[in-house]
């Protein structure tokens, strides 16, 4: 990619990544792009920094070079937050020139000592504090805490009412043919970058939606122009971006949207029977359904679909006593991340014993998720067909209970 200016004394300098796991853990079937903006006042800043995974800073330095920048002529480098996909450049920088001075949060300078070594030359800045550039550039720092990690702030250039948001207002997704602005992508293709918004935000900031709402309302607040996030593309109508975070933080507390995702693991088939079944049934009905298999889909997918449906169904067999473990593991993830308060149904196959309640309720109090459960519907061996219909009064009723939530929740309250 090139560098791309995006308002008077502006440019993004941006890499696009894939085959990777984001975070080590996260698939990212779409890639990713790592941001970084240049500020050029009478002095110059760099916003973030992008690098390879392994924290080699040569994309950027080939983009500073196009623009004709040394790494030596940047006074300032504005760390937003001090993840190694922002920060892990400052190592090579520091070799380059050992005067460069960082500005960060208070708990930026804790991390950046312990990440990259003792740095002397850090400014620390939080909530109002201002730098000044010189040419009208005077930035703006707001406290934006755990969105994604305590250090988080965003930076505001008053001049270009431009807000560098950093993991905040950020999404999976390459930037493709150089197209750095949501509104540059065609109908479908915005269909397309919201699934990949929803993943990001579900798979990283879902724990933090409490936090992300208060950013998303104290971003709301500034004159905003311009939101350039370190990860995705570019809004050139902040309220679009401010609205749909604020939904999905929503989500987390329920109802999220009208759908169900129905996650199902079978070990020889017989679930799977009923999974087939259940799913027939769900497509008599107007409602959008999600249907993941586990362990071949996984956490982040699931999570993902899990994050905006107000309906769960959960289809496993007993294993050992209990879930069958990879379903197990999901269900911790979506605890750990806050999907709370869905209305669920579960059947599954048991054979010489059940347990799956057990250990399921263990989960579902140990992570608060306050889960109401319809009557679970469990079979010796292969499904028969009073199980069957068992299940398909099952799937309607919830169903029915997802739709009256939304409009006794949602729309109503
Ligand atoms: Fe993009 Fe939390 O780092």
């Amino acid at each position: 990619m090139k560098p791309m200016k995006i308002a008077e004394g502006i440019y993004q300098l941006s890499v696009n990544v894939e085959d990777i796991l984001f975070e080590g853990l996260w698939e990212i079937p779409k890639g990713v792009s790592l941001n970084s903006y240049i500020i050029k006042g009478e002095k110059t800043a760099i916003v973030d920094g992008v690098c390879g995974w392994d924290g080699v800073p040569e994309s950027l330095y080939a983009l500073l070079e196009q623009m004709n920048i040394t790494p030596e002529s940047i006074e300032y480098l504005i760390v937003n937050h001090m993840e190694p996909d922002h920060s892990g450049w400052i190592e090579s920088f520091r070799k380059i020139n050992p005067d460069f001075k960082v500005v960060g949060s208070k708990k930026a300078k804790m991390l950046l000592d312990a990440f990259y070594g003792k740095d002397d030359n850090f400014i620390c800045v939080g909530e109002g504090d201002t730098l000044d550039l010189g040419k009208g550039h005077i930035l703006n720092f707001i406290d934006i805490p755990n969105v994604h990690w305590p250090d988080t702030i965003g930076t505001f250039d008053t001049l270009t009412g431009t807000l560098f948001s950093c993991d905040a207002f950020g999404s999976f997704g390459k930037i493709i043919d150089d197209r750095i602005y949501v509104d540059e992508l065609s109908k479908e293709e915005q269909i397309t970058y919201e699934q990949e918004t929803i993943r990001y935000f579900s798979n990283v900031l879902a724990a933090f939606s409490l936090q992300a709402k208060k950013a998303t309302a104290k971003c709301s607040e500034l004159p905003v122009k311009l939101v350039a996030p370190g990860h995705g593309l570019i809004w050139r109508n902040p309220e679009e971006v401010f609205k749909a975070y604020s939904e999905y933080a929503d989500c987390s507390k329920g109802p999220a949207r009208e759908e169900i995702t129905l996650i199902w693991g079978s070990m020889y088939g017989m679930t799977r029977k009923a999974v087939e079944h259940a799913v027939k049934v769900l497509e008599e009905e107007d409602i959008v359904v999600h249907v993941h298999e586990v362990p071949k889909d996984s956490w982040g997918t699931v999570l993902t679909s899990a994050w905006t449906s107000t309906g769960i169904i959960l289809a496993m067999p007993t294993y050992e006593f209990k879930m069958f473990p990879p379903m197990g593991a999901v269900l911790e993830e979506l605890g750990k991340k806050k999907v709370y308060n869905r209305k669920a149904f579960r059947f599954g196959s048991y054979g010489w014993s059940g347990g799956a309640q057990k250990e399921l309720d263990e989960i579902l109090t140990r992570l608060n998720m306050n889960w109401d459960f319809i009557e679970p519907v469990e079979f010796l061996g292969s499904p028969l067909e009073e199980d069957l219909e068992k299940i398909r009064i099952g799937v309607k009723e919830l169903v029915k209970q997802v739709k009256d939530k939304i409009l006794t929740e949602k729309h109503i309250g």
